[in-house]
């Protein structure tokens, strides 16, 4: 069956939806990467355009690689456009409403056979899923950012997804060069249910004015040869989308290691997101990471 999966469609082309249509291009399916707004949909274009062009100029991809990979792409602002998908993945923004209204519309556009995985990190895949009438055809896939680099998928399954789903999809996941690990559909998942409460307590730490930002980042990178520290990796996934982990995790378990740190929260009602509102733990305001001066 995996054989025959060459149609592939992305909804949403966010930094996480864009970083996942570049994936399997570049591993040979066809992509079509679906966003309703316009700005977004160039924006999301760009993304790719300019990563691939980066592989390029460092010698990782040639020229015409680059050309087979974007030809291999289409990009659309209508959802009609995955009639005739085999796969689709949702990364819209997290938000329940928005993922209704996604997952609604390809539950009657796409056909009976199409499997919709959700990229989903702090929503519900049971609740997901719930919204179709097919609901042992519906996954998390999970990726980490940035996706064309990090090597883990989470296959996340829900009490109604068939063994061959769950099978299908850790097969793609292999294909496209990740990593998959098969998980429940539990608050956080694995790796964020580990990782994010890491990044909030780094932002205590802060907090309490135990040391500088850049110290708390030095003594992680250095201790623990972590390719960035804890501040630096909050601004890199969104302050938004951490305090929404930290959130479902406390809603779900109730337990004190999984209080969101006040100074996040403000920090998020401030809008102050990280790398993709210009300003977070650091400043990028200049185009430059001060942590990296
Ligand atoms: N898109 C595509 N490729 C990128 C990229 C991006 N945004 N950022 C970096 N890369 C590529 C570079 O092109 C380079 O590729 P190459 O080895 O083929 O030349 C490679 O990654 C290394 O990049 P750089 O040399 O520029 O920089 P670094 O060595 O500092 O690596 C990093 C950057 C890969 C981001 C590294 O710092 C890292 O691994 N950081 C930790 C990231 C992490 O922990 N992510 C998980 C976050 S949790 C999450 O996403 C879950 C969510 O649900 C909250």
């Amino acid at each position: 069956m995996v054989q025959e999966f060459n149609k592939v469609g992305v909804v949403g082309l966010g930094t996480m939806g864009a970083g996942i249509v570049e994936v399997f291009a570049r591993a040979g399916f066809h992509v079509t990467g679906v966003e309703i707004d316009t700005s977004a949909l160039e924006r999301g274009q760009n993304h790719v355009q300019t990563s691939l062009e980066r592989a390029v100029s460092k010698g990782k991809l040639t020229a015409e690689e680059q050309g087979a990979i974007m030809g291999r792409i289409a990009f659309s602002s209508t959802r009609e456009d995955l009639g005739d998908a085999d796969f689709v993945v949702e990364a819209v923004p997290e938000r329940m409403d928005i993922k209704r209204d996604v997952f609604t519309d390809l539950d009657s556009i796409c056909p009976p056979g199409t499997i919709l995985a959700t990229n989903t990190s702090s929503l519900s895949v049971t609740e997901i899923a719930a919204l179709t009438r097919r609901q042992e055809q519906v996954v998390g896939l999970h990726f980490f950012n940035p996706a064309p680099v990090m090597k883990l998928a989470e296959v996340v399954g829900t009490v109604n997804t068939a063994p061959g789903t769950l099978e299908v999809v850790t097969e793609v996941a292999k294909r496209i060069g990740k990593t998959p690990v098969t998980v429940t559909d539990r608050a956080g998942f694995v790796a964020n249910a580990l990782l994010v409460p890491y990044l909030n307590h780094a932002a205590s730490v802060y907090e309490r004015g135990i040391a500088s930002r850049e110290e708390i980042d030095t003594a992680i990178t250095k201790a623990a040869e972590f390719p960035m520290g804890p501040l630096t990796l909050l601004d890199m996934v969104g302050l938004d989308v951490s305090l929404a982990v930290m959130e479902v995790l406390w809603e779900e378990f109730r337990q004190p290691r999984y209080v969101p740190s006040p100074l996040l929260r403000r920090m998020v009602s401030a809008g102050l997101l990280g790398r993709k509102s210009g300003r977070g733990f650091y400043d990028y305001s200049t185009g430059k990471n001060p942590a990296e001066e």
